[in-house]
């Protein structure tokens, strides 16, 4: 559909429609996808990096519409189940063009890549190697990277931190276990070793961590041209790309990793007397993160006994569950009507039932906030529906691209038939 392109007072618009429309049309939540800032983003790192090879972390986001949309814009996609394998895989994603991650693959997954020939898939222990090797085509090697702990703490909480070496991913550089691993892929005549892999952590806001990884990676690159006498054509740096969540907020953009991450990575090798192998990325919040748009219905305003001022939505973990998990920080803005009322200070909650439901701790709404106000929550695109639970049977919420003026439901709500399907009663009960 098209918007009516009026604009009321208080109306905000994303890609040309009005948000009170969608939320008018949908019901709330609803989630609001920007096609075109989505789209930009992508094509950003092919212009900021034209040499680097650059694929989508689709576990930040994805549905059919989502991977086209990055065919298209020339990336690549990062897949780290099955399903997000068999989903791209399904809409005629390029299979050389998908890396396949996992630190706990099963044998199917392993097989599903094999057999489509996808591009590379991420080695993350010992028995995968043996594994992935008994099950590669002796006549189509395998490309693999080989995952590394480089040792660099990074990204906005503990438990997106990959990069370290007491968490269950990669292969640490410190034990030398990547260096093995590496003998060992090299021994094995069905894989063909195409690079190195890292990824650090997510939401990092800082180039530094980066840059160290690099030097450490390379490193390792050197050893192995003087003990093998090999070299590796593609570095993957993995993603973790910062995004402002809020006005003001720090960001790492794609030009960072050209204005310095490329020269380092010359300057490194150049060092280590090796060839500058390409460079790989996989950018999953600053390619989705921003362009996505949350729209929630106020069903409740109280002020506690504490004296806090607290603004219930229709929504909140079950869509959302960063600030619950992470301590996530986002800003909430009142939509769809103007407010003469000072701003003051409001707890923005959820409707789930456990105190933790918070979904902006510290914000600032006009007074007079009331039960059928809309709120909007900007940089929602990354981790909230590719997150999103069934907590308190509350429906997931649908997901509604806007382009141009006009819309397109990619998601549709989740409808009390699907929960009941799931167990086999039927939709009549
Ligand atoms: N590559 C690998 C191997 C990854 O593990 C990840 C994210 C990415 C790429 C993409 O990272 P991004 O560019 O999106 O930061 N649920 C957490 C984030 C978990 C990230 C997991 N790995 C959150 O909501 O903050």
């Amino acid at each position: 559909p098209r918007g009516a392109a009026r604009l009321g007072d208080g109306d905000v618009l994303v890609g040309g429609v009005s948000l009170t429309e969608l939320a008018e049309a949908y019901g709330t939540p609803v989630y609001v996808l920007d096609e075109a800032e989505a789209r930009r983003r992508a094509a950003g790192y092919r212009t900021a990096l034209p040499d680097a090879s650059v694929h989508y972390a689709a576990k930040a986001f994805l549905c059919t519409s989502f991977a086209r949309w990055m065919d298209q814009e020339g990336l690549g996609l990062d897949v780290c189940s099955g399903n997000e394998l068999a989903l791209a895989l399904a809409v005629g994603f390029p299979a050389a063009r998908i890396i396949l991650h996992g630190n706990a693959k099963t044998e199917s997954e392993l097989l599903l890549a094999v057999k489509h020939g996808v591009g590379r898939v991420v080695l993350d222990s010992f028995p995968e190697i043996a594994h992935l090797a008994a099950l590669a085509d002796p006549a189509r090697p395998q490309g693999v990277y080989v995952r590394v702990v480089p040792g660099v703490a990074a990204g906005h909480h503990a438990a997106v931190r990959t990069g370290v070496d007491d968490q269950q991913f990669g292969f640490a550089l410190e034990d030398g276990g990547a260096l093995e691993a590496v003998e060992r892929v090299l021994d094995q005549p069905h894989l063909r070793l195409d690079g190195l892999h890292c990824h650090l952590g997510s939401q990092i806001t800082d180039i530094e961590p980066f840059l160290t990884a690099v030097g450490r990676l390379v490193g390792l690159l050197g050893r192995l041209r003087e003990r093998r006498g090999v070299t590796l054509p593609e570095l993957d740096l993995g993603g973790g790309h910062g995004i402002a969540y809020r006005v003001g907020d720090a960001e790492l953009p794609p030009e960072d990793f050209a204005a310095y991450v490329l020269p380092r990575l010359r300057a490194c090798c150049a060092e280590a007397g090796i060839p500058v192998p390409r460079l790989v990325l996989e950018p999953g919040r600053a390619i989705v993160g921003p362009a996505g748009v949350a729209v929630y219905r106020v069903l409740s305003v109280k002020v506690a006994a504490s004296g806090r001022r607290f603004v219930a939505v229709d929504g909140g973990m079950s869509d959302n569950p960063r600030p619950a998990l992470y301590g996530a920080e986002y800003s909430v803005q009142l939509i769809g009507r103007r407010s003469a009322a000072l701003m003051e200070p409001a707890r923005v909650v959820g409707r789930h039932c456990e105190a933790g439901d918070v979904l902006v701790p510290d914000a600032s709404l006009p007074a007079d906030v009331r039960p059928g106000d809309l709120l909007a929550v900007p940089a929602s695109g990354a981790y909230q529906l590719s997150m999103a639970s069934g907590y308190n049977l509350v429906a997931r919420p649908p997901l509604v691209g806007v382009r141009e003026g006009a819309w397109k439901v990619l998601l549709r709500r989740e409808a009390l038939s699907d929960i009941l399907e799931r167990e086999g009663v039927g939709a009549a009960g």
